[in-house]
């Protein structure tokens, strides 16, 4: 793990729109972000979006059976390289990997680009705040063309985050932020109306985070 955090830690100072965090998240939110997977029997199509040093990854694979599925986007590839590289080399892991399917790159790129699903989980970690709105509803878009029907989308903010970037950023950064808060908004309002959202507060990860389960 530490060698993970290291390469995450090189990463921040050029990469830090896309990673959008200065520490993994904890154990209290990885169980949280992976609750969807606990309530659907097998088989079941995972994607994860942006494991980064793979907490959540982590307590993806021992929840797998043999007919699961996961594909693990991540656009930086450095630390798709260091997060392959130690599940490979932990035995509570290796030999679950042969359903795991590895691709770097923006997770639009992948699934325009022949891993459509459907999925029936996707748990997303992405730093929708550092992305234009343009991006967001993009991303969104695909999310809920590629759930499967009845299928779950996990994410999170960090909680206040969202408040914190309106209130005491430069204006033009403002409405942007605003912005991805609108796209958000409607996407949670739209599962609200459509199928269900529920939202979860986990104190107990550094810093608290809100995580958002929609269903269409
Ligand atoms: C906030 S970090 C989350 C890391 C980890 N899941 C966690 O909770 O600690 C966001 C991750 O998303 C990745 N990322 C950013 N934009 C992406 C994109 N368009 N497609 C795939 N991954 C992306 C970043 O490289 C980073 O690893």
């Amino acid at each position: 793990m530490t060698a993970a955090y290291l390469t995450f830690l090189s990463q921040l100072p050029r990469r830090f729109d896309e990673i959008g965090s200065v520490i993994p998240s904890g154990k209290a939110l990885s169980h949280v972000m992976t609750s969807p997977i606990r309530e659907v029997a097998p088989p079941r199509r995972i994607l994860e979006v942006g494991p980064g040093t793979g907490p959540f990854t982590r307590e993806i694979i021992p929840l797998m059976r043999l007919e699961d599925e996961l594909v693990v986007s991540e656009i930086n590839a450095k630390l798709l390289r260091q997060l392959k590289k130690s599940l490979e080399n932990d035995s509570r892991f290796s030999n679950k990997l042969h359903n795991v399917k590895f691709i770097e790159g923006p997770v639009q790129e992948i699934l325009q680009n022949g891993e459509s699903g459907p999925y029936d989980v996707i748990i997303c970690s992405l730093p929708f705040l550092n992305f234009t709105p343009e991006m967001t509803e993009e991303i969104m878009s695909l999310f809920h063309q590629t759930l499967a029907p009845g299928g779950t989308l996990a994410f999170f903010e960090y909680a206040g985050l969202r408040e914190w970037a309106v209130t005491f950023t430069l204006p033009n950064n403002k409405k942007r932020v605003k912005g991805v808060e609108d796209v958000i908004s409607s996407w949670k309002n739209r599962a609200a109306k459509e199928g269900s959202l529920r939202k979860e507060l986990t104190l107990a990860n550094f810093p608290p985070a809100n995580s958002y389960f929609l269903k269409f």
